[in-house]
Parts: C-alpha cells; sequence; structure tokens
C-alpha cells in the first residue's frame, strides 16, 4: 500500500527526525551470530554486552550449531537471502574464500589493527585484497592425557601414533581389569563433518602424506603414507576407541574423557578449562600435549582451526557492527576470552602477557604449535573446498567404519577430488 500525505503535513513529520538524528546517535541494535561449543556462547555475550554499555546500543546474541559444517550451511542460506537481521557473523577459519562476497572489507574500519595478530591467519582472512574478518581465537589440535593413569601404570608420554596405540591399550586393559570396566584409550572425533577432516588431515600430514589437496592445487591421495595413517587410525576402532568414535563431535569426546572414561583425548585448547574445572571428575590429573608424530623423523602436525568476525554486506549498521567486531577483537577482549576461557588469543603479544601466563600457563607454551600447525586446503580450493572437505570426512568415516579398506577409501578419495579439480579449483 502506498500512504500519500498532504504536503503540507510533510514538514510535521520530517522536522523531528532531522533535528533528533542531528542531535543524538539513535541507539541500534547489532546482531551478532556466536559459537556455542564449550563457554563459548557466555563469554560472547559478556564481550558483546561491554560493547553494547560501552556505546549505548543495544546486542542481540545469537547462537548456532556446534557443527562447524552444519553451522555452514545455515550461514549460507542466511546471506543467499541477503538475511539483514544477522549483522557480526563468526565465520571459520576455512570460509573466508567461501563466503568473501557476502562479507564487507574491514580495513576502512580496523586502523592497521590486523597487524597485531597472526599473519598467516590475516593473510587467510584477505580475500583478493579485502580483509573479509578479524582474528577472534585460534585453535590447534591437542593430545589431552591423564596423568594419574600413567603414572600408575609407569607408562611414559607417546610421542608417536604407534606408541600411543600401544600405551592406549596397555592402560585400557589393566584398568579394566581392575573393574574400570568402562575405561577407554582414545577419543576423538569421528562424526562424518568437519571436524573429522581436521583429525584425519592430523594423521596424514604427520606420516608425511600432505594434506589431500597440496599447495599449487594438485590432488595428493591415494598415497603409501596416507594409506598407513589411515590403516592406523581404523585400527583403533573398537579396540582403544569405542566405536561410539564414529558419531562424536568435540563435545562427545570431552563428554567421555571428562567423566574419567578415557586415557587420551584429542581436542582443541578450550578443553583443557572445563576439564579444570570446579565440577569436574579429572580436575588436576590432565596434561596437554603436542598430538603424536607418525614416527622419529615424521612430527606432530596440528590442524590450523580457529575463529574470526566478519560483517554482512547485507547489515543496515556495517560501522557499528564493525565497530563491535574491533572491540570484540581486541586486546583486552582477547585477554579475558584467554583467561576465563582458555581461548587461544590471535594476537601475539599476548603469548608474553605476565596475566595470561599465570592464569593459563599452557597457552603460552602454543605459540609455535599456532605458527607451525597445518592448514586445511581452504585457500587453494576457494569455493570448493566445502565440498573437498566433505569428501574427505566422507570416505575416512567409511575406512574407520569398516564401510570400505582404508585403500579404497583412498583411491575413490582422490578420483573424486580429480573430478572436482578438472576444471581448476574456483
Ligand atoms: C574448531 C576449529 C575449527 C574447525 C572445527 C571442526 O571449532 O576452530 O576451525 O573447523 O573445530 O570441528
Amino acid at each position: 500500500m502506498k500512504l500519500h500525505f498532504p504536503r503540507r503535513y510533510l514538514g510535521a513529520f520530517l522536522l523531528p527526525a532531522v533535528l533528533f538524528a542531528g542531535m543524538t546517535a539513535q541507539a541500534e541494535q547489532i546482531t551478532v551470530s556466536c559459537g556455542a561449543v564449550g563457554m563459548e556462547l557466555r563469554l560472547c555475550e559478556a564481550s558483546a554486552e561491554a560493547w553494547a554499555s560501552k556505546t549505548g546500543n543495544e546486542v542481540r546474541v545469537v547462537a548456532t550449531p556446534n557443527s562447524s559444517t552444519e553451522r555452514l550451511a545455515l550461514y549460507q542460506q542466511w546471506l543467499a537471502a541477503g538475511a539483514q537481521d544477522v549483522d557480526v557473523y563468526q565465520i571459520d577459519v576455512i570460509w573466508p574464500g567461501l563466503l568473501a562476497n557476502h562479507l564487507i572489507d574491514l580495513r576502512p574500519y580496523s586502523k592497521g589493527a590486523e597487524d597485531a595478530h597472526f599473519k598467516s591467519i590475516v593473510d587467510n582472512n584477505t580475500v583478493d585484497g579485502k580483509l573479509v574478518a578479524m582474528p577472534l581465537y585460534v585453535d590447534v589440535g591437542l593430545l589431552y592425557y591423564r596423568k594419574d593413569l600413567l603414572e600408575r601404570h609407569g607408562l611414559a608420554v607417546p610421542t608417536t601414533w604407534a606408541e600411543l596405540t600401544q600405551t592406549a591399550a596397555a592402560i585400557q586393559a589393566a584398568e579394566r581389569a581392575a573393574g574400570n570396566d568402562k575405561m577407554w584409550g582414545y577419543v576423538f572425533q569421528a562424526k562424518t563433518y568437519e571436524g573429522l577432516t581436521c583429525n584425519a588431515l592430523e594423521w596424514v600430514a604427520s606420516y608425511g602424506g600432505g594434506s589431500f589437496v597440496d599447495d599449487q592445487g594438485r590432488v595428493a591421495v591415494p598415497n603409501p603414507n596416507a594409506l598407513q595413517a589411515l590403516q592406523t587410525a581404523a585400527g583403533w576402532i573398537g579396540t582403544i576407541a569405542p566405536k561410539g568414535v564414529l558419531n562424536y563431535a568435540e563435545e562427545q569426546a570431552r563428554g567421555v574423557f571428562q567423566a574419567g572414561q578415557a586415557v587420551f583425548m584429542r581436542n582443541w585448547p578450550y578443553a583443557w578449562t572445563l576439564l579444570n574445572s570446579a565440577d569436574s571428575p579429572v580436575r588436576g590429573k590432565v596434561g596437554v600435549v603436542a598430538l603424536p608424530g607418525g614416527g622419529a623423523d615424521q612430527p606432530s602436525r596440528s590442524a590450523l582451526g580457529g575463529w574470526q568476525l566478519a560483517v554482512s554486506r547485507y547489515s543496515r549498521h556495517p560501522e557499528l557492527a564493525a565497530d563491535l567486531v574491533m572491540f570484540m577483537t581486541s586486546a583486552e577482549q582477547q585477554k579475558r576470552r584467554a583467561i576465563e576461557g582458555g581461548y587461544n588469543p590471535t594476537r601475539r603479544a599476548l603469548y608474553r602477557d605476565p596475566d595470561i601466563v599465570r592464569a593459563q600457563p599452557f597457552i603460552a607454551r602454543l605459540e609455535d604449535s599456532v605458527s607451525s600447525a597445518v592448514a586445511r586446503p581452504s585457500r587453494v580450493t576457494k569455493g570448493q573446498y566445502n565440498r573437498v572437505s566433505v569428501a574427505v570426512a566422507n570416505s575416512v568415516h567409511a575406512a574407520l567404519s569398516g564401510r570400505s579398506t582404508p585403500e579404497e577409501a583412498l583411491k575413490t578419495l582422490g578420483a573424486e577430488l580429480k573430478r572436482m579439480s578438472r576444471r581448476g579449483w574456483r
């Protein structure tokens, strides 16, 4: 319906609005979509609220699914529809290329703040010269272990996957024989989703088998080292790992380990603070180290993970939204996140911040792991990365669950990736 106002009334409508706008900036509502794994949502809300009270605006925080794969599907739906009701998106380290067209360039608002963050992450978030996201926190895969159980059984922290397999089996058997019949050796993430791609990348890369697609965009599987990695992992299912891992994401693995029912766990840094929280059955009994390597000259390789904040092109308040992003990624807020939740800063200087070093000493030790972590092939495979990851997760899951042999799984994966790349990654 079209409204017609007689000309003489127009002034009466417009004048107060003009005056009001000139007098004071209007309070706006900014909506930010955050992750909700572990303490994430609470930390995001606290940070957003601090910005709201500082600026006099309002924030609305929307939680999203824990699975990165599901979250991407949701974001793609919203963004494809040009949804205006989410201003700020928390995006995964593998998405800048996939989502760049829907995001604004933050450089006009950052005033060089990006220079204080890990350069590799800033480069990752820069697409065709546009800084499409500011780094919020960085993740690396880690090995959590039960100090008390290793001591009780006189065994050392494993540094290779073969040692982990043996140690996990030995402790599991001894604990079960002593009546601890729920004990498992190793839990990790093997549901078909992005987290399995991360675990598989760590196995394969640490056996010297590459990262599925190399830096030049060439398909890097099958190869004998990747096969050895996948055979090793497939051997864990039902022996040192419950069959249930085939359906575990981060929080399911943490649930089992935190309940005291596993010797080892692969997870991201966020688990540390929760494992040591007041009501945790394993509080004080846990150690954390780099993941095992393939062998003597095959070092540990952690997958590089982490989250960024980006402003939607469809936001009605891009300036305010960008201001919120700069606030939430500031040194002060990253420090709070690190101390309260154990989330790894993306600002290098914070790894030497005395308060962080005192409160979360394990974070200070992770600076080098961040620099040497292995990236998923998202930059090189561009808009097709999600299909690549789904193919990796599906074929690895087939090998783990026994639906195919590791040989067949890698052969099929190689053929599928070749087909996808036939006309170049785009
Ligand atoms: C963590 C990582 C992220 C990764 C996801 C997989 O959230 O930060 O990069 O994609 O786990 O489950």
